[in-house]
């Protein structure tokens, strides 16, 4: 069965004034379809190449699958992060989490964003849970797969690739960062952190 790109769980607007309509069409429906359809175009031809036995040519088709799979498991955490009920602050064992790794959450906001604006290039913020450290940690992802730690479970992410925001912010990415938490589904994010603590 392919990958598929899911809908967005709420309507292309439910966002303004965040986020405008075309933003987000533009961003849904061309750019995380591209990652889709890359990303079934890769296992397809990593199949070929293992059922003709040409393994020499998988290492450069993993290139494309890893690009691809993670920015398609990316954009699809990122919009489930966000809803039009979103705001304000974690609260419960997550809020509890937070205070814990980071003292605050005023100290965590500040990390966060200071982490995601200033990530080089095109990328995401990520707030992931790792298991050995029993922590909460924040992360830099360059692209989408580049800088990864291996076992850790992202949680909230933030797309700062200029696609995500450059038609209604231009150069401002601190001003589109500081907005997202206007929009923060912090039910969402509680769920994925449960959900990884398990
Ligand atoms: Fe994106």
């Amino acid at each position: 069965m392919p990958h598929q790109l899911p809908d967005l769980p709420y309507a292309y607007d439910a966002l303004e004034p965040f986020l405008n309509e075309e933003t987000m069409r533009l961003h849904h429906d061309k750019h995380h379809a591209g990652y889709v359809h890359g990303l079934n175009e890769a296992e397809e031809k990593i199949k070929a190449a293992q059922q003709s036995g040409d393994f020499a040519a998988i290492r450069g088709l993993c290139d494309a699958l890893a690009f691809n799979y993670s920015g398609h498991l990316f954009h699809t955490l990122f919009w489930n992060n966000m809803s039009p009920d979103g705001g304000g602050e974690p609260e419960g064992e997550l809020a509890a989490q937070i205070n814990k790794d980071f003292g605050s959450f005023a100290t965590f906001k500040a990390r966060f964003l200071a982490a995601t604006n200033s990530v080089q290039g095109s990328g995401w913020g990520v707030v992931a849970w790792q298991p050995l450290g029993a922590q909460l940690v924040i992360l830099q992802a360059e692209k989408h797969q580049n800088l990864a730690q291996w076992g850790v479970t992202p949680l909230l992410v933030l797309d700062v690739w200029e696609h995500a925001y450059y038609l209604q912010y231009q150069n401002r990415r601190p001003e589109f960062t500081e907005g997202f938490f206007t929009v923060t589904n912090w039910e969402d994010v509680a769920a994925c952190f449960a959900s990884a603590r398990k």
